[in-house]
């Protein structure tokens, strides 16, 4: 069993931002998922973790070894996709493989050709490893970029908003090579796509401003609000009254008319159904407790 352990972990840039604040967070094998909205600091704390920046305070433990101190245990045990890669170059994915295999330390001519071959397999890529990866679709290069993460067989991976610009069937074989892989190592997935998180963690942590806000099993939050959940079909026109009256966790558009969703112990009016709570009401309570309103 592995065990990431981040302790009070803050990071502030150069420029003032503080983009972490205090967060502490323990994780095991499996598929952790950390949610939040844009600019929470998801891609902040998975810098962090895969030692590419350095935190202004805290510390970060991978199975009892400091990462800050170690840059080495990292490099051999740690598989990163960061949100955006960069420009490929114009070489073949099985090169481009080749090559990154031979940075994280794998000189076994052999024993890379095996693994990016298994690998290749893996990912569904290997009738195209003699493409260029630049020309590959939005799905087929993050499958590359899982490809590349699970070179030199990674104790932890940190996948950054992996599925964000997918098409559902991609978004589909990318989540399920996601649980296999998430069967013997950590996995670490950021997004916003709530949907993703609830098909594929057992645990999740939610972040807003740099804050830890909520951690859990999801499905235990889910149940947390049974009974709570209030859901309204109003005319767009009468949105500005319902939002000064009640507290709205979110709205969404269904035939030109808006759906609200209310948390409440009580029905808030006549108006008001019960409808059984999903992940999504989790995620949008949290941040609305927490003033991160939508
Ligand atoms: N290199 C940097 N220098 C200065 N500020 C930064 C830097 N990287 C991120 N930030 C700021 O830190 C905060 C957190 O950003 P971060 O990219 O970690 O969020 P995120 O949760 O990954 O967002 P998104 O969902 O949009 O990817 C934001 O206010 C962002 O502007
Ligand atoms: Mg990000």
């Amino acid at each position: 069993m592995n065990i990431l352990s981040i302790k009070n972990l803050s990071k502030t840039y150069e420029n003032g931002t503080q983009a972490l604040a205090d967060v502490s967070l323990e994780i095991t094998n499996g598929m952790f998922g950390l949610l939040g909205p844009n600019g929470a600091g998801k891609s902040s704390l998975m810098r962090t973790i895969a030692a590419l920046q350095e935190p202004t305070s805290g510390i970060i433990e991978f199975n009892g070894i400091n990462i800050m101190e170690n840059s080495m245990y990292v490099r051999e045990n740690l598989g990163y996709l960061p949100q955006e890669f960069g420009v490929y170059p114009k070489i073949s994915a099985y090169r481009l493989l080749d090559h990154l295999a031979i940075l994280k330390g794998i000189v076994n001519k052999k024993e890379r050709h095996d693994q990016i071959v298994t690998l290749l397999q893996q990912t569904n890529l290997l009738q195209h490893k003699d493409k260029a990866v630049h020309s590959f679709s939005g799905g087929m290069r993050q499958r590359f970029g899982i490809a590349q993460a699970l070179l030199g067989n990674p104790k932890i991976i940190i996948v950054d908003e992996p599925t964000a610009g997918l098409d559902p069937e991609e978004r589909n074989r990318f989540n399920n090579l996601l649980s296999e892989i998430g069967e013997s190592i950590i996995v670490l997935l950021s997004t916003h796509i709530v949907e993703d998180v609830r098909d594929l963690c057992t645990k999740m942590a939610i972040i807003a401003n740099g804050k830890l806000i909520s951690e859990g099993n999801p499905n235990d939050a889910v149940d947390s609000l049974k009974n709570k959940i209030w859901m309204k079909v109003i005319h767009k026109s009468e949105w500005q009254d319902y939002q000064t009256n009640f507290n709205i966790i979110s709205s969404h558009l269904n035939s030109g008319k808006l759906n609200i969703h209310v948390c409440a112990d009580q029905q808030p009016d006549s108006g008001f159904g019960l409808i059984s709570p999903d992940l999504s009401d989790v995620y949008f309570s949290v941040l609305a407790q927490n003033q991160f309103k939508k």
